[in-house]
């Protein structure tokens, strides 16, 4: 790129940064549960990808397509991303749902028309001023975010038995584990344990 040419860029940049920030405060204050408008989106998305090297967008994917790498791909997205991006990819979850902006349905065209260069990015590097966060850096985690990328590919025919798996290997907190704890003492036959009185009711 010419000197001309990178000014300009950085220009143009800045005069959109400059009116998604004034047209989004304008809109809704400085709320995360709003949505975007789909101009704000459409610009975001195209700085986004002016701001990716060429040359790591048109990166080949590393990783084998073999059960073996998407089983692994799958089981760390249920560990690292499904919390806000959901098991299949949709976005759905109380923090998805409440980011701004929102994590997109990575099942659809917008996500699916991307080349694996500009996913794998993504997951290594983060977004800024987004709730994206940078995986890279750690050691061995070019292939897994290759495999990632092969699992995002997946995502529009996961299966339900998938999902399922997936959904052991995800976070869980006190009340989750609990609840599991109840479960497995149910299908062994353990008495029922009873709160003791006046427990808190969540
Ligand atoms: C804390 C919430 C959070 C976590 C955890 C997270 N993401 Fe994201 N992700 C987001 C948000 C928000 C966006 C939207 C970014 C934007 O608008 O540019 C996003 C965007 C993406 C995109 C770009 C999709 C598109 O079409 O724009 C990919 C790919 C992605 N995430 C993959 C992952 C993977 C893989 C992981 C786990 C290793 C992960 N994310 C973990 C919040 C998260």
């Amino acid at each position: 790129m010419s000197r001309g040419n990178g000014v300009l860029l950085a220009i143009v940049i800045l005069i959109a940064l400059i009116a998604i920030a004034a047209g989004s405060v304008l809109h809704d204050g400085v709320s995360s549960r709003a949505k975007p408008t789909a101009l704000e989106t459409m610009m975001a998305r195209e700085i986004r990808h002016m701001a990716i090297p060429a040359r790591a967008r048109s990166t080949q994917n590393s990783a084998a397509e073999t059960q073996e790498s998407l089983r692994d791909a799958r089981l760390h997205f249920a560990d690292h991303c499904a919390i806000c991006h959901a098991n299949d990819g949709s976005g759905d979850t109380p923090i998805g749902r409440n980011l701004y902006p929102k994590p997109p349905d990575l099942r659809r065209d917008e996500t699916q028309k991307l080349a694996d260069g500009e996913l794998f990015w993504i997951i290594e590097n983060g977004v800024r001023f987004t709730g994206m966060p940078a995986f890279g850096g750690a050691h061995g985690s070019e292939q897994d975010s290759w495999k990632l990328v092969r699992f995002i590919r997946h995502l529009p025919q996961l299966t339900g038995e998938e999902r399922m798996e997936m959904e052991r290997y995800n976070p869980k907190g006190p009340e989750d584990l609990e609840e599991e704890q109840e479960e497995n003492n149910f299908l062994r036959g353990a008495p029922v344990q009873q709160k003791p009185e006046g427990a808190h009711p969540h």
